[in-house]
């Protein structure tokens, strides 16, 4: 079924609902789901894909034209012209992620800083460059077998906390993007993306190197790079975490590190 046809089903669906139950501010609130289609013309694995990138020439441009739209381009293309909360009255630029097209992990972070808004991808600032050391040592990397994702994809100003409101706005995207992506574990980057994919709202002392599971993929939070750029005392505990990770993903997938290039 293609995205348009489920859209579609369920805007009848929740017409239908909604006069069922009658109108609340609630089913007004509520953000859309990211709709894809069933089949993706994508097989390459390990492919990078810079979502942010434009087709640099006509032939770019053709291949594109006619191919099937892959679907995280789809929800990137939603992500772009996304207006669901005020963020985007400040943004410069969507930060919708990057990474190859098939991870072993998915690493998720709060939402984009500074440098992130200007470049449009996500952790290229100091946290970035630390958390790219932190993958490195696992032999995990974004150019060879990670994606990287943020909870929010624009940035907040003054780098605030995102709110309740645009963390709710935005989950539906990294949802689909999980879907999509299919990674073999998922590494959460801080407070905020432990809280938001695993709906809790325990502190990060108290999550972090312990795994559970979200819809059937291992998932362990760990202290932000920027956490530890502040606090030189969490680099111990952040690197037990990391060896945690790195034990449970050899169980999963033993050959991972056979052919990384440090
Ligand atoms: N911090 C995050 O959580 N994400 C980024 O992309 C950059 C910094």
């Amino acid at each position: 079924m293609t995205a348009g046809e489920k859209e579609t089903i369920y805007k009848l669906l929740k017409t239908v609902s909604d006069s069922i139950n009658g109108y609340t501010q609630k089913s007004f609130d509520m953000a859309p789901p990211v709709f894809s289609d069933d089949e993706t013309a994508v097989e390459a694995s390990h492919e990078v894909q810079n979502n942010a990138q434009i087709p640099q020439n006509d032939s770019q441009v053709t291949e594109v034209q006619t191919k099937k739209p892959v679907p995280l381009e789809v929800i990137a293309d939603k992500i772009y012209e996304c207006r669901r909360c005020k963020l985007c009255q400040t943004r410069k630029n969507v930060v919708p992620g990057t990474g190859v097209l098939k991870p072993l992990v998915l690493v998720i972070g709060e939402g984009p800083g500074e440098e992130e808004d200007n470049q449009g991808l996500p952790f290229v600032g100091k946290a970035g460059q630390l958390l790219d050391k932190m993958l490195a040592a696992i032999s995990l990397s974004r150019s060879q077998n990670c994606y990287i994702a943020n909870v929010v994809k624009c940035r907040p100003p003054h780098n605030r906390d995102p709110l309740p409101e645009e963390i709710s706005a935005c989950i539906s995207f990294l949802d689909a993007q999980i879907s999509l992506l299919k990674p073999s574990m998922i590494l959460l980057m801080g407070r905020v993306a432990a809280q938001s994919v695993l709906r809790t709202s325990s502190g990060i002392n108290a999550l972090r190197g312990n795994f559970s599971m979200y819809n059937g993929i291992p998932v362990m939070p760990t202290y932000h790079p920027s956490a530890l750029l502040r606090d030189e005392r969490l680099k111990a505990p952040a690197w037990q975490d990391l060896k945690a990770f790195r034990a449970k993903l050899l169980q999963l997938v033993p050959d991972y590190e056979k052919n990384f290039v440090k």
